[in-house]
Formats: C-alpha cells, structure tokens, sequence
C-alpha cells in the first residue's frame, strides 16, 4: 500500500472534490492506509480543520503518521465499526476511499458514522467494479482482463456484491438519506494493475501459490505486452450520504 496506484488518486480526488470541504471542519479520514485522502484534505483546506485519520491497520498507521506531518491530523487505530468510540459527536464529513467494501459489518459501520455526524454531516465512500454491481449485465472489466491474463477462469458469479439498491436499502436502515450517486469511469493503466494485485492481501487471492516477489514477476509478464489503449475503462460508484431529514 505505500506503493502509489494511479486509480487511488482519481478516486480520491473524486471523493475530496464531492465533499466541499471548508476551513473549521471535523473530518474523518476512514481507512485512511497510507494517509491519501488526509493530504489531499490539507491540500485543499490547509490545517484549518481537524482530522481524524483512522486505520485497523497499525502498520498503515505508521506510514500514514511517517509522512504526513501536520497538527490538524491525529491518527488513530481501531476498526471502523468502533468510529463512535474513537472520535468526537459533531463530525462534519466522513470520507472513506477504497474501503466501504472491505468492511465486514457495513451496517456497523454506518450506525457508529450517525451517532458521530452533526446534523448537516455527511458520509462519502466508493466501490469498484469488482464489488459493485451496475445493473447493465456488464461485470468488471478490470477482474476479466487480469483472469484473461493470468489464464485463470473468469467467474462473474463472485463479482458484485454491492448495488444501487443494496446501498440505499443499509443506508435507509441505518438512519441516512442516500443524497448523491455518481459514477466514475476512467482509465485503466498496466502498471496499475500490477501495483494493485502486487499488494500482498490483493495478490494473494488471486496467485497464493507464489511469494510476492515472483507474483509481481508474474504479473509484470503477464501485461508486459499490453499498451493503455488495449486497457478496459474501471468504473466505480461513488455515494453521498446524509442524516435522515437533514
Ligand atoms: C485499499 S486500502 C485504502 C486506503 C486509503 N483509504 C487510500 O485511499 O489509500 C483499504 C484500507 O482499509 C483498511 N481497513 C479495512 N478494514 C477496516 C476496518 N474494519 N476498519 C478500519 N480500517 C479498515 C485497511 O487496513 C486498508 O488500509
């Protein structure tokens, strides 16, 4: 994960954008990793706000607390489900890019974001293709193309978790008002998706029989002969969502 993978930047950038931040805010970075969205946050409205950069992950703490220095942020373990214990009532936005899909109790995790969230708050997460059902029959371009390449079968059936519906139906039962859905389409590179399957958890789903080292071989090979114009778009959906009645 410290590695840089192009599609993070345009999620997140995304994400940022779609939240309207302003100085004075309290901000939760969700699953922050490596601290992505925490700085692009301070680069769009300095250090006039608090952040609350929090990760499962002690060692994605400590890459994130290593590079980022600066007094607005405080980053903080713990789980996501356990967001209302790790941080003060009266949050004004809680952003989550790439992780919403990783998280096993999602409802959990939207019932903490309500009792945190001021009445005006709001909370922005996104989900890929491989996790998101769009509803036109058409699956991940992304997961064909790296079955393709890896000679692996191509199994559709195991795509898709989320959906339009599904995301309105958990945040309707959680207290939310599903305020914004946008998708985002955009370009996907080789060397991103070897960066991506080259992180050890991704990787080892797909290649468990090879030590990280040859699997980012593998996978170098694999799209070595692949050029950006042979590449599928990468779709993800990106959701806004508000307290009940706000
Ligand atoms: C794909 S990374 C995205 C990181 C970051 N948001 C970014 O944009 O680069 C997913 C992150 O979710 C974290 N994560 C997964 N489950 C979590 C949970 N239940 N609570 C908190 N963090 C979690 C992982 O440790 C990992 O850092």
């Amino acid at each position: 994960m410290s590695e840089t993978i192009g599609f993070y930047d345009f999620t997140n950038t995304e994400l940022v954008k779609a939240a309207r931040l302003g100085p004075g805010m309290n901000i939760v970075d969700l699953a922050c990793g490596a601290g992505h969205t925490a700085r692009s946050i301070i680069e769009n409205v300095g250090s006039r706000c608090s952040i609350y950069a929090i990760d499962s992950s002690r060692e994605m703490i400590r890459l994130a607390s290593e590079s980022i220095h600066s007094p607005a942020v405080q980053f903080i373990y713990g789980d996501a489900a356990q967001l209302n214990e790790l941080v003060p009532v009266g949050i004004d936005r809680i952003l989550c890019n790439a992780a919403f899909f990783h998280f096993p109790d999602p409802r959990a995790v939207l019932t903490a974001a309500g009792q945190i969230l001021s009445e005006k708050g709001r909370f922005l997460f996104n989900i890929p293709d491989q996790d998101f059902d769009f509803g036109d029959g058409t699956p991940s371009g992304m997961a064909r193309l790296v079955s393709e390449r890896l000679n692996q079968p191509f199994d559709a059936s195991q795509l898709g978790r989320y959906s339009y519906t599904r995301i309105q139906k958990l945040a309707t039962g959680c207290g939310f008002e599903l305020e914004d859905f946008t998708v985002l389409n955009f370009p996907l590179l080789p060397e991103d998706v070897i960066g991506f399957y080259s992180i050890p958890h991704v990787g080892a789903r797909r290649l468990p029989e090879l030590s990280t080292k040859d699997r980012r071989r593998a996978l170098e090979q694999a799209f070595a002969d692949l050029s950006p114009e042979e590449m599928p778009q990468y779709r993800w959906a990106q959701f806004i969502v508000a307290p009940k009645g706000s």
